[in-house]
């Protein structure tokens, strides 16, 4: 990826919009997201970029259809009357009539906090519990007791929204078989609609990384991870979800809340990426350095023109996380003259040998085993690629190129 200048957004018919609010009151050691810790004056001039960023958009994103906003962190609600601004900015620009997605830390996200999402149009939010056993909490440094995640779910199930998602870990320092069957048990009993359950990853760049104490992060042995994912599978079927993403279980006939699986999307604030068919870019990571350049011109990065083969892969790349393929959607955006087989057989038939993934009308789907190799490969994944790419631009605002 180089510091090139992607063509603007012109003709995209759907897409998807992300917001990034880079703040937050407490830095967890193991987080890999862009973060700094939150700050009143520069909150001020991000807010004022944002809105900068928004209006040069605009007149280019007319006529785009967008099927939805999903605002990550960071803690989105850091600042709530900043954020309230934002996102009204962002459903008058684009006249937004889709689902509006949020995270929430579960320390800012008071009652009122709750009342004025749901006024603004927020229909779909995740509440970052972690765990619910205090003193693995204390392990990872977070800043909230158990009892605190739980209540803040529960107050967010009872406002009503279309979704709440809870976001758990494992495979964590110094957690049991039995804390993970009593985080399910917790959250799933709150009336939840979704889990998300991610094992621990330990990026280098990560502040738990870079402090040499990766090497005395002592997980659970691999017996007991397997464990933990075959506990959460079975425990998640037993309650009524289904698997709808590698680690994400849904409650049939609810709407699946997921950040990163929209095909196109444009991505607003430090270190949002934006893919448009053609190109995939990203924004400086540096608050100061994204405020700073706007609004005169746009704050990417770094870019990467993206070919008809490279964006059917890409495609490809987040079916198969979501568990499913299916040729009518790749025909949607490709062409009837491709189907799967045509473009992919090539790829997918050893897969399907292995039993890693089966067919089934209309496409394919990964099977359980196929879904516990994605597993063990979305570590490489974020190693080779997520890594290399956030690693370079959070340590500088505008490295010159970044090889994946
Ligand atoms: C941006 S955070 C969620 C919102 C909020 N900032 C919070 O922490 O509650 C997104 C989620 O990613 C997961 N996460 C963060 N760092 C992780 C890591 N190193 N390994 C695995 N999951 C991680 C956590 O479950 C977290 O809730
Ligand atoms: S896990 Fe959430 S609260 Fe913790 S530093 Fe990351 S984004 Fe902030």
């Amino acid at each position: 990826m180089r510091p090139l200048e992607p063509a603007w957004p012109n003709n995209l018919k759907r897409a998807g919009l992300y917001l990034h609010v880079p703040f937050c009151k407490n830095l967890c050691s193991f987080c890999p997201y862009n973060r700094i810790e939150y700050d009143e004056k520069l909150f001020d001039q991000y807010e004022r970029a944002v809105h900068e960023e928004i209006e040069l958009y605009k007149s280019s994103l007319d006529g785009c259809e967008f099927v939805s906003l999903y605002i990550g962190g960071g803690t989105p609600t850091v600042n709530l009357n900043g954020l309230i601004r934002i996102l009204s900015h962002l459903k008058e620009a684009f006249a937004l009539s889709c689902d509006i997605c949020i995270e929430l830390h579960p320390g800012n996200m008071d009652t009122e906090c709750l009342a004025s999402l749901k006024n603004v149009g927020v229909s779909m939010l995740s509440v970052g519990v972690e765990s619910t056993s205090d003193h693995i909490l204390k392990t990872i440094g977070r800043n909230h007791d158990g009892e605190t995640a739980i209540d803040a779910l529960r107050r967010a199930v009872d406002v009503g929204f279309d979704s709440v998602n809870a976001d758990l870990m494992f495979a964590l320092p110094g957690q049991t078989l039995q804390d993970w069957e009593d985080d399910l048990r917790a959250v799933i009993s709150e009336g939840v609609d979704q889990i998300s359950t991610y094992p621990l990853f330990s990026f280098p760049y990560s502040d738990l990384g870079q402090s040499q104490r990766i090497r005395q992060v002592k997980r659970p042995v691999s017996r007991v991870i397997r464990a933990m994912l075959d506990l959460t599978q079975s425990y998640a079927e037993q309650a009524g979800f289904n698997r709808c993403a590698v680690w994400s279980w849904l409650k049939p006939e609810k709407k699946k809340f997921s950040s990163i699986t929209r095909h196109h999307y444009i991505g607003f604030g430090p270190s949002a990426a934006s893919m448009t068919g053609t190109d995939f870019y990203v924004n400086t990571f540096d608050v100061r350095a994204y405020a700073a350049t706007l609004p005169n011109k746009r704050p990417i990065v770094l870019s990467m023109p993206v070919d008809k083969r490279l964006e059917m892969a890409y495609w490809l790349y987040w079916r198969v996380y979501e568990l499913k393929i299916l040729n009518n959607d790749f025909q949607d955006l490709f062409g009837s003259t491709n189907t799967l087989d045509s473009v992919f057989s090539k790829v997918l038939t050893p897969f399907e040998m292995a039993g890693m993934i089966g067919k089934k009308n209309g496409g394919y789907y990964v099977t359980e085993s196929g879904a516990y190799w994605i597993h063990r490969l979305q570590n490489e994944y974020s190693l080779n690629y997520i890594n290399r790419l956030w690693g370079s631009c959070r340590r500088e605002a505008w490295p010159s190129e970044v090889f994946l």
